[in-house]
């Protein structure tokens, strides 16, 4: 008989909710996004986003049952967000979650958000074989973990100072094109000479641990020295140059971890790993080492509850479960 879980995602300015099957159909995935209302702070404002998240929690919710043609008491096992994220928006999807589950007497699941992000990647695969390499990039996070299980990785680096899609968020503010950054920077970088200006990531002690603020301030040194402000080609050229030193850094470091630790797949997930840039790089330079680079579908790159109803029912599967 088919397993459903509903996953609910609310780490951050998203409020998500996902019914999948046997942890691999998606049968629905709703995200409703409170971005337009912190856009003009330049970030995201954690009382603004979970404000947002108490009013819409329950009819994303339905509508993510609606969409999946399935009533609530078919659900097998509530599945949720519990860390890392900002506290408040963690506790509106963790309280929502819990009420249902004490509602409808079924388990709930406490899902890793960064672990969520690297199922995103899973989905496509026919069987998953551990041990694998999984990156994660996104805007709050930049990760490499060796995959042993669903619940067992051992984070082997992570960042020093900002998260990767963070970087190219401060970038996009310092050239004025707005937040969030990521997808406008490659917009722009598409016209621009990845060659023009010559940006580097900073060298880590530890070499799989990365940093990205040193060359968001050598952008930011580099608009400041032009006092009449930037000519669009210039910010072409600026946001092509940045990111692919960016882009470089993160496939350089992750491949010499899948070297050190002898994996042949690395997953990719995170809303960076959205960045055609990255993909097309990534995956040429992985091929010529012989591994396997398997990205998360783009509309699963960014945060979604999909990836925690999928990874909740492995999880669920294991016995790995709390009462509510
Ligand atoms: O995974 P995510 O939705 O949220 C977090 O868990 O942080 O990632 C959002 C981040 C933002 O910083 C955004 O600028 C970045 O992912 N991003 C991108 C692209 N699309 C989203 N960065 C580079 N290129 C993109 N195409
Ligand atoms: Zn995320």
């Amino acid at each position: 008989m088919a397993t459903y879980t509903l996953g609910i995602e609310t780490s951050c300015d998203e409020t998500a909710a996902a019914v999948v099957r046997d942890g691999k159909k998606i049968l629905s995935s709703v995200v409703s996004s409170s971005l337009r209302y912190h856009s003009r702070y330049g970030g995201v404002v954690p009382e603004i986003a979970f404000r947002k998240q108490l009013e819409t929690i329950v009819q994303v919710s339905d509508c993510a049952l609606k969409d999946a043609r399935l009533p609530l008491q078919k659900i097998s096992a509530l599945c949720v967000t519990e860390e890392p994220g900002l506290l408040g928006s963690l506790f509106v999807g963790v309280s929502f979650a819990r009420a249902l589950a004490l509602a409808l007497s079924r388990p709930l699941v406490g899902v890793n958000h960064l672990y969520a992000h690297i199922y995103a990647g899973l989905f496509g695969l026919r069987d998953v074989r551990f041990p694998f390499m999984a990156l994660v990039v996104s805007g709050g996070h930049t990760s490499l973990f060796y995959v042993r299980d669903y619940n067992r990785l051992d984070l082997i680096g992570e960042t020093l100072d900002d998260a990767c899609g963070e970087a190219f968020d401060k970038v996009a503010k310092i050239l004025g094109l707005g937040y969030p950054g990521g997808p406008l920077i490659e917009r722009i970088a598409a016209g621009g000479n990845p060659k023009a200006i010559e940006f580097n990531c900073c060298d880590t002690r530890r070499p799989f641990d990365f940093s990205f603020s040193g060359i968001k301030t050598a952008v930011l040194y580099r608009v400041r020295a032009l006092r009449a402000g930037v000519p669009l080609t210039l910010k072409r050229d600026i946001a092509a140059s940045f990111q692919e030193a960016v882009v470089r850094s993160v496939a350089a470091k992750s491949l010499s971890a899948c070297a050190a630790r002898k994996a042949k797949l690395l997953i990719v997930g995170g809303g960076v790993a959205a960045n055609s840039r990255l993909r097309d790089f990534l995956a040429q330079k992985a091929e010529e080492e012989g591994v396997r680079a398997v990205f998360a579908p783009k509309e699963l790159c960014m945060d979604n509850a999909a990836m925690v109803a999928g990874l909740g029912y492995q999880l669920f599967k294991k016995g790995v479960i709390f009462q509510p």
